[in-house]
């Protein structure tokens, strides 16, 4: 079996952090400690100097997506790379159910988006629009084939938005068969209203879609899942968090130990309302749902973050490019397709503005970007962790490393970046996923269809 060694690093996990070195066996860790022999082992890798992480997790992303009359710009062979170049080395996409039919027929039709494809390991969520006569059946065989959690809309009517008796009874199921339910918790109602409101009124900038999607219509939406976590007794983990409001609402509830968790986005933390105002069409390089917010909601949510009343940070990365795809909604904003790209810069940003800036422990940045994913949606201690025994996802961060995030050098397949002239420092130098070196030194080294499929266990939000 081949082995590689890891060595003079610092080793770095939610819990501690220490210098050690790292062997490998094949496609997991072997040993971690300090003055390992490099006798035995077929390869060794330097890391003086570097951080050794988990690999990043990436709970929320959008390969190969149809969304607002088009289709998200990364598939699941662009979307992987990017993400592996960011120290991301598993994430977990959304496959969609379409109203009346099964939801077999969508994992189906996501296996084959993926296959194949992935350089990265890989789970799925199941969107669910409509849980007709089979739909509980249907989720039970999904957690049957690793699929344990689902996402559910309380926003998009006449798109993806179920109602609240739809939810109810997703929660009642998962309450038994231990999935999670994950909510887009805006009020759609309301924002359907203010949007058709605005358009008649002429008001078409990018900047209306922001202003057409208060946060009290997010906080009402979260507080409405929060009540139907208690009365179900089914934990519910709320997707791309944005506001100071709907965190004041989960915070609230998680005070009351009711089961619930939620995510934010690095665009949520580092982004405004202001770039959605920027002149021209410019904005719409910013639409994504919920919107960016006031410049006093980001501290919030920081502050959140650090005393987790968040639990963790995805991307809810869902590229359109802006020549050719955002540019269907230049003369009014509802038609602008919702989504915004960043599978490779979250560990970048999060280790610059949340470590570098002492908003932020290195133990916790790797709890949110890595551990805790594996823990709430069912993939610890084989992944998130660096254990004998856990998989050999393992990022070498050069906490020195400075770049400059850029559309011109990213390799994400989108014509521009949200963070576009970013400076941060820290990145992943070397990224093995299962034992493998996959990047080096900016080097793509892995092979496109060599990520798995990760079959998930529902662990019912009894995770800690
Ligand atoms: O604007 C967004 N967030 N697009 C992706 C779909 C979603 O709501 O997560
Ligand atoms: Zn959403
Ligand atoms: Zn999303």
């Amino acid at each position: 079996m081949l082995t590689t060694l890891v060595r003079n690093g610092t080793v770095v996990t939610a819990k501690e952090t220490r210098s050690a070195d790292i062997l490998i066996e094949g496609e997991r860790i072997r040993e971690i400690k300090p003055g390992i022999s490099a006798d035995a082992a077929g390869t060794v890798i330097d890391a003086t100097g570097m951080l050794l992480l988990p690999g990043g997790i990436d709970v929320h992303t959008h390969l190969d997506m149809p969304f607002g009359g088009t289709t998200s710009s990364d598939d699941f062979e662009s979307g992987t790379k990017a993400a592996a170049f960011g120290g991301t080395t598993t994430l977990i996409d959304f496959a969609i159910q379409p109203k009346g039919t099964r939801m077999r027929d969508a994992l189906d039709t996501w296996w084959k988006k993926a296959d194949k494809r992935a350089s990265i390991d890989y789970g799925l969520h199941m969107i669910i629009t409509d849980l007709g006569e089979a739909g509980l059946e249907d989720m039970d065989e999904m957690v049957r084939e690793g699929v344990a959690s689902f996402k559910l809309f309380m926003a998009y009517p006449g798109v993806l938005m179920v109602d609240d008796a739809t939810i109810f009874q997703a929660l009642g199921r998962t309450a038994k068969n231990g999935a999670l339910i994950c909510l887009h918790a805006e009020n759609g109602g309301i924002i359907d209203v203010m949007v058709k409101r605005a358009i008649a009124e002429g008001k078409t900038a990018p900047v209306y879609h922001a202003l057409t999607r208060p946060a009290t219509a997010e906080a009402e939406a979260v507080h409405r899942a929060v009540a139907m976590s208690e009365i179900s007794g089914a934990p519910v983990y709320i997707v791309h968090l944005s506001s100071e409001d709907a965190l004041n609402e989960v915070r609230a509830a998680r005070d009351r130990n009711v089961p619930i968790f939620a995510e934010t986005c690095p665009q949520y933390l580092l982004l405004s309302i202001d770039d959605l105002a920027r002149p021209g069409f410019e904005g719409a390089k910013y639409v994504f749902t919920p919107p960016l917010r006031e410049k006093n909601h980001p501290p919030k949510l920081w502050d959140g973050l650090k005393n987790d009343h968040l639990q963790v940070v995805s991307t809810d990365h869902c590229p359109f490019c802006f020549e050719d795809q955002k540019i269907l909604g230049k003369d009014d904003f509802s038609k602008i397709p919702n989504g915004g790209p960043g599978i490779e810069n979250r560990l970048q940003l999060l280790f610059h503005h949340g470590v570098n800036e002492g908003r932020l422990s290195l133990n916790r940045f790797v709890e949110l970007v890595s551990t805790t994913p594996a823990r709430l949606f069912g993939l610890y201690p084989r992944k998130g962790e660096l254990a004998p025994g856990s998989d050999a996802d393992i990022v070498i961060w050069n906490p020195n490393a400075e770049h400059e995030i850029s559309a011109k050098t990213h390799h994400m397949r989108v014509d521009y970046s949200m963070f576009e002239g970013f400076r941060v420092k820290g990145n992943a130098r070397t990224v093995l996923s299962r034992g493998e070196v996959i990047v080096d030194n900016g080097t793509f080294l892995g092979r496109t269809g060599r990520g798995a499929f990760l079959r998930r266990e529902a662990r019912g939000g009894a995770w800690k």
